[in-house]
């Protein structure tokens, strides 16, 4: 693990801020009552248990993350009408890749024509955008590199199955991401990230890989679905999440004045709604859309920077935290570096 005294990002005078958000959601709808046609659930228990109300399912079987993650890098690139040779680096967090190699962000690549870029595809589940963030971050910081994509993108419903009533009520499909570019004062400055692979076993999907390649028996112990033990994460996920954000607030001199919003990783309003009172936070400081859109997995942080980027200011102060499989967790302070689109 990381110590509170690890280097950070933002220690050199060139930092990396976000200059521009997108997303893609699919249209499908797939809301609590119609999964009650599906198993032995009830709207009730899942709203009451996780938020949630609805989540967006790609439905059309010959597109995946790929797709989705292009969707989202167009519309960033639309957004300051930015010319895709300009990318160096195009980076997508994802556990549903559309297959194991080639990499998603090499399909991403080709497709929006960033001609110049290098391209890889980031795991670390729940927390893969923030380790991608932090990750982009540093290569524009080490001033090689002028401009780097950084995009979540699941298509959950891929590895989600519908007959498991513990998990197919929590996921949705979704991509969002950011533009990467060189800032003198406002960006990333500060993260604490952290892994703990002796829990692993807690939230995986066990099939698929070199050590359990596909076959008819992986198939029939449905080894390629997510699988959870969902009360052992949700007391991880309370306790890591929140100590995350308290020790990043705790070593910059933060009080909850200072944080214009949290956005946390949306797994359960339960455990954001913790996390949110451990730091002091009232509620309308706090972005949530889980009820919308479910847990997109690495979408859904870059999703609430969508759905909230016409309220931010520039020098608005932002608390980003995850907590997924892995274990991995963390928290990161990124200040805003424009205003949104609604600014007076
Ligand atoms: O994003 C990556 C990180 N993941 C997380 O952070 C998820 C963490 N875990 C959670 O969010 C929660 O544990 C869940 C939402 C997955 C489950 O909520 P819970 O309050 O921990 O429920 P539980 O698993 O303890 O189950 C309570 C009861 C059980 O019945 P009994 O044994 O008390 O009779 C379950 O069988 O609720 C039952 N149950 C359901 N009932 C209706 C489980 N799933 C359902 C369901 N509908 N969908």
């Amino acid at each position: 693990m990381a110590s509170a005294d690890s280097p950070a990002v933002g220690t050199s005078d060139r930092r990396a801020a976000v200059t521009a958000v997108g997303h893609f959601l699919p249209e499908h709808r797939l809301t609590n009552a119609d999964l009650e046609q599906m198993v032995d659930t009830n709207d009730e228990w899942i709203r009451t248990r996780t938020g949630i109300r609805e989540r967006r399912i790609l439905k059309d079987d010959s597109k995946a993350s790929a797709f989705m993650a292009t969707e989202a890098a167009r519309e960033i690139l639309a957004t300051r009408d930015i010319d895709p040779a300009t990318i160096d680096v195009v980076i997508v967090a994802t556990v549903t890749p559309d297959m194991l190699f080639p990499a998603t962000a090499c399909l991403v690549q080709n497709e929006i024509g960033a001609t110049n870029a290098w391209a890889f595809d980031f795991s670390a589940a729940c927390s893969g955008f923030l380790f991608g963030l932090t990750t982009g971050a540093q290569l524009i910081e080490s001033g090689r590199y002028e401009r780097v994509l950084v995009i979540g993108a699941d298509k959950m419903s891929a590895i989600t199955d519908y007959t498991d009533r513990s998990t197919c009520i929590l996921f949705g499909d979704a991509a969002a991401g950011v533009l990467l570019e060189p800032h003198d004062t406002h960006g990333l400055s500060d993260v604490v990230h952290y892994a703990d692979g002796a829990h692993g076993d807690l939230l995986c999907q066990p099939g698929g890989g070199s050590l359990n390649p596909p076959s008819h028996r992986t198939v029939d112990a449905k080894m390629h679905y997510i699988q959870q033990e969902g009360r052992p994460v949700f007391k991880y996920a309370v306790t890591r999440m929140a100590d995350a954000c308290s020790e990043i607030m705790a070593r910059n001199n933060l009080s909850a004045d200072d944080v214009r919003y949290l956005v946390p990783h949306q797994a359960n309003k339960r455990i954001i709604d913790a996390t949110a009172k451990r730091m002091g936070l009232p509620d309308d400081q706090v972005m949530v859309n889980i009820d919308r859109y479910g847990n997109t997995t690495a979408a859904t942080i870059p999703l609430c920077l969508h759905d909230w980027e016409a309220k931010l200011r520039t020098g608005d102060q932002l608390v980003l935290t995850s907590f997924g499989g892995g274990f991995t967790w963390g928290a990161s302070l990124l200040t805003w570096a424009y205003d949104g689109a609604d600014a007076a």
